[in-house]
């Protein structure tokens, strides 16, 4: 019988009921200190029947915020509050890994200690605006690292990866896209650097390629995602040539036998492009994850072709707690509210109905 959404996978020491995962999505309802609160235990639990959960993209450190009332990897209150979450999801029976994030130039100083500046690659000022407790503020230009200064952001990676196993993590996602800082090194609209950091292809990866290293020497492989948006303009991100780019990075990710590699297809709006993502699939010898606006006919095309191993799906899972069932059962979906996507309460987040209810 041919592979649909419905087939259980493993990916690396991740075992999966179905190949439908919950993409990662921003929700700004942390409690003070970035501590996830009760309201964020029934939002994950309600979805627990998704093949694997990934959650809203982590800050890792203080110095990786840049919106408000997210919560955070790195002091003892959020692995607290992280792991009433990862409990409630076993206890359901799903799976659910989380997403180490660093927003690099996409932040503001009013949401970093002190009123830092924010840090990238290079000390280029994206276009747009942050979101801050203020409301929309300018972005400011961005101080560059200093190579010395990458060490200790690793180091945050890792310290961020041993609180999510003490959290009860099924493993972790690198979050190398949409223009935050690993992104922000890969690009060359934003890596204007002349030292081993910038310039060639080897150099731009280099960042993302030590942090996994890191990552993986914690966590073990077969317990480490990663994902990647190669064309995906959002955070004022270009690349010259991103095919030959992430064609580069694919491959040289195959050194680590990852769990998976996780594509966003496009440009998040799910506007097509002229970008062959089956050729990144093809160069990469583990588990492939593509997202980009499926539905189920589509998710199931794109397992039953071979394109991919398992998809994953955001907008739908905000508003189908039950997503899995209704397509299984080929039901209606709950329409989604963006207005009340980043920020507020219950509602728009965990008062979606189920089927049935
Ligand atoms: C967002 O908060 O809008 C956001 C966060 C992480 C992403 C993409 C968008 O990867």
């Amino acid at each position: 019988m041919a592979l649909d959404l419905f087939s259980p996978v493993n990916l690396g020491s991740i075992s999966l009921k179905n190949r439908m995962v919950m993409a990662p999505l921003t929700r700004n309802r942390a409690a003070e200190g970035g501590v996830p609160q009760a309201i964020n235990v029934t939002y994950y639990e309600q979805r627990a029947t998704a093949g694997l959960i990934i959650t809203e993209a982590t800050p890792i450190s203080a110095m990786a915020h840049g919106y408000p009332a997210l919560p955070g990897i790195y002091t003892d209150a959020q692995v607290a509050g992280w792991k009433k979450v990862t409990d409630a999801v076993h206890a359901k029976g799903g799976k659910i890994v989380i997403q180490l994030w660093h927003v690099g130039r996409i932040s503001h100083p009013s949401l970093l200690p002190n009123g830092a500046i924010p840090v990238a690659p290079s000390a280029v000022k994206p276009a747009g605006q942050a979101f801050t407790y203020q409301g929309l503020l300018d972005y400011v230009e961005p101080r560059a690292l200093d190579a010395s200064e990458l060490p200790s952001i690793v180091a945050d990676y890792v310290h961020a990866t041993q609180c999510a196993l003490a959290a009860g993590f099924d493993g972790v996602e690198i979050h190398a896209a949409n223009g935050y800082l690993i992104d922000q090194f890969l690009r060359d609209g934003s890596n204007k650097r002349t030292d081993n950091y910038g310039g060639s292809f080897e150099n731009r990866a280099r960042f993302l390629m030590e942090v996994t290293k890191a990552v993986v020497d914690v966590a073990g492989a077969d317990k480490v995602g990663i994902r990647i948006s190669p064309v995906n303009p959002f955070n004022d991100m270009q690349d010259s040539d991103p095919q030959a780019l992430f064609n580069y990075v694919t491959s040289e990710l195959n050194q680590f036998n990852l769990a998976y590699l996780h594509a966003i297809e496009g440009d998040m709006t799910g506007k097509d492009n002229t970008f062959d993502f089956l050729a990144l699939r093809k160069i990469f010898k583990g588990s492939y994850m593509a997202n980009l606006a499926f539905d189920k006919a589509r998710g199931n095309t794109a397992i039953a072709s071979g394109h991919a191993d398992v998809i994953a799906y955001g907008v739908p899972f905000i508003a189908n707690p039950d997503l899995v069932e209704r397509f299984r059962t080929d039901a209606p979906l709950n329409t989604a509210d963006s207005s009340t996507f980043y920020g507020g309460t219950e509602k728009g987040y965990t008062d979606y109905p189920f089927l049935n209810a």
